[in-house]
């Protein structure tokens, strides 16, 4: 009966002293490993919306873990894509690209996910879509280095500026 007693106690005990050890680091849920979620801003730039490709797009994001927490359809001014590209500004493509960005409706998208920013630059693959690895987005959808498809954050810190750029809090809904 005591050992009955005794095991009783520790099974009501065991979750009770995990919960509290999480209460002390509310970050770390009891039995879960940390997952770093994160929030990356992706652009489907004017080439791939007007080539109707904004639905398979947001499918491979889906497909791989990232959700679509934002998401607004745009047409860049001038002004806003001098300013979003604004560390390129002395590279000689800058003003291509500017025009380029504001050559036709963009899509803005938040996502989110489990380390978002570089699992969304691993889906978009390199710069230049004739080195971009086979089944990535650039690969499959872009037709030169300028009119490349798709933006992506390159670092969280770049991904929280980009996203404040386009997106007031109350836009970002997941
Ligand atoms: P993004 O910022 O759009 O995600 O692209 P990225 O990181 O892969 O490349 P980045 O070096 O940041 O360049 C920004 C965009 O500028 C255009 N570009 N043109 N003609 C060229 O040599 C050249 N190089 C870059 C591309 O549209 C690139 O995505
Ligand atoms: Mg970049």
């Amino acid at each position: 009966m005591k050992k009955l007693l005794l095991g009783t106690l520790l099974a009501l005990a065991c979750p009770l002293l995990a919960t509290s050890a999480w209460a002390a680091n509310p970050t770390t849920k009891p039995n879960e490993t940390t997952k770093k979620v994160e929030q990356t801003l992706s652009i489907i730039k004017p080439d791939a919306v007007a080539g109707n490709h904004i639905g398979e797009i947001i499918a491979r994001f889906e497909k791989n873990g990232l959700q679509v927490a934002g998401a607004k359809l745009i047409k860049l001014t001038p002004d806003q894509a001098a300013k979003f590209y604004a560390e390129h500004k002395q590279r000689p493509f800058y003003s291509d690209l500017v025009k380029f960005m504001t050559s036709g409706p963009v899509v803005l998208i938040v996502l989110k996910g489990e380390n978002a920013v570089a699992k969304n630059r691993e889906l978009m693959g390199a710069t230049d879509p004739k080195k971009a690895a086979p089944g990535t987005i650039r690969a499959d959808f872009a037709k030169s280095v300028t009119a490349n498809s798709v933006h992506g954050s390159d670092s969280q810190e770049s991904a929280k500026t980009e996203i404040d750029f386009f997106f007031k809090p109350e836009e970002i809904v997941r």
